[in-house]
């Protein structure tokens, strides 16, 4: 069959007989021999046992486990390749709502280099001296043991490969866990999330590994809570010249370069426009930004974060915090009424309540920062109802070489 285009999740899509079939690692005009797999809520898992005749837009991958890992999705496309798949899934979701995809500004690259990286570990029962470190196999739960990764900032990638050597004593055979590795203003952060407590030898070995490694921080996580194994100094980020405690596993945008373009991005779309609502605010890399010139309230979910922002707020006179479920409990359009602009950035699923009560409100500027296209214009759907126009829509290549983008909308009355 032949390869047609790649959809929204980073896989070929092609056609055999009715049934759609999901390709990974083929690329548009690929002619491929391919087996389907498993069943799919819309078609059908394939894999490709034989390539025919390749498609124009290839390139050679930079990484050896591309065509593996899941990690990576889009590395075997030519630039201009690249940046049109990026962009088509965010076209074919403005479509399906009714709004012009040609809002979209052209793709904004920056370097790879991502500062936060969840990996899986793995103690495989066969091999009783080394463990395993990496990502999973798409549409499997395989993991591959990296050796390489272009896309770890070079710190976290040597911290990855030292700790492999350490996972068959943190693990009994056949045990897994993952390890969610952060780059902060303080140093490495190591948060494991396991449901066994490591047992004594290996909380001894992991001491010995932060000071090795010149780690700040290492955290066990299981469903009981948070225990520290060792902690080496304060673990902070700095935003705006603000210090902000680091809880474990907090969320920072994944790239430094990408960050400061989003905070350039929000901040020339809000302009002077005070007092600003920072919604799904995290630990305030927009909100601090915004506070340097006026009135920012802060809003985040998550009791963590929200108490790290509270603290840190406390070192900034135009910043308020306030913890809340914007999505159980969004600020209503009473409460919207005593700020001139809101800026929302919440997770996946989008923030569908908290659009639907701006969308009601006398707010005259929204910037909507989201990392999926769908929810996004889920969204964006909803202001325009509400009287708003989109006036700038800008992508930004955070997610080197993965499907997913990030986006800033900037919505006005
Ligand atoms: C994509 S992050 C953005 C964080 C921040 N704006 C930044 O750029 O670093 C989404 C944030 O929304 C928070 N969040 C998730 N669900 C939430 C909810 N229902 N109500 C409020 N905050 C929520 C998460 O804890 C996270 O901090």
């Amino acid at each position: 069959m032949t390869v047609e285009r790649i959809g929204i999740a980073g896989d070929g899509i092609a056609h055999w007989h009715d049934q759609t079939l999901y390709l990974p690692f083929t690329a548009p005009g690929d002619r491929v021999l391919a087996v389907p797999t498993a069943p799919r809520a819309k078609g059908c898992e394939g894999r490709v046992v034989g390539l025919i005749a390749a498609g124009t837009g290839r390139v050679a991958p930079c990484c050896h486990h591309f065509g593996v890992c899941g990690g990576c999705a889009l590395q075997h496309l030519s630039p201009a390749l690249y940046r049109e798949t990026k962009l088509d899934g965010l076209r074919r979701a403005l479509r399906r709502v009714g709004i012009d995809p040609q809002i979209v500004a052209p793709l904004r690259q920056v370097a790879v280099a991502r500062r936060r990286v969840s990996l899986g570990l793995v103690h495989p029962r066969n091999r009783r001296q080394t463990g395993v470190i990496g990502f999973r196999e798409r549409f499997r739960h395989n993991l591959v043991d990296i050796a390489e990764c272009p896309v770890m900032e070079p710190a976290l990638l040597a911290l990855a490969m030292a700790l492999r050597p350490l996972v068959p004593m943190l693990l009994p055979p056949g045990g897994r866990a993952e390890a969610t590795l952060t780059r902060t203003d303080s140093g490495l952060d190591l948060l494991l999330t396991m449901p066994e407590e490591p047992p004594l030898p290996a909380l001894e070995a992991l001491v010995d590994f932060a000071h090795r490694h010149d780690l700040a921080r290492i955290v066990w996580r299981s469903a009981a809570g948070d225990r520290p194994v060792i902690q080496r100094r304060p673990v902070r980020i700095v935003r705006a010249g603000i210090a902000i405690g680091f809880p474990p596993g907090a969320f920072i945008q994944p790239s430094e370069t990408a960050e400061a373009l989003l905070v350039d991005e929000v901040s020339a779309a809000v302009g002077g426009a005070r007092p600003v609502l920072d919604l799904f605010a995290g630990l305030g890399t927009f909100g601090f930004a915004l506070a340097a010139s006026g009135p920012v309230h802060m809003v985040e979910g998550d009791p963590m974060a929200a108490a790290a922002l509270a603290a840190a707020a406390r070192g900034c006179a135009a910043a308020t915090v306030e913890r809340r479920d914007l999505a159980r409990d969004p600020l209503p359009p009473e409460a919207l009424a005593a700020y001139r602009a809101a800026v929302f950035d919440p997770p996946r699923a989008g923030a569908a309540r908290q659009a639907e009560a701006l969308a009601r409100s006398t707010v005259a500027t929204v910037v909507a920062v989201s990392c999926n296209p769908a929810t996004f214009a889920r969204d964006a759907a909803t202001l325009i109802a509400g009287g708003f126009r989109i006036e700038r829509l800008v992508a930004v290549d955070q997610f080197v070489w993965s499907p997913h983008l990030e986006l800033i909308g900037v919505f006005r009355r």
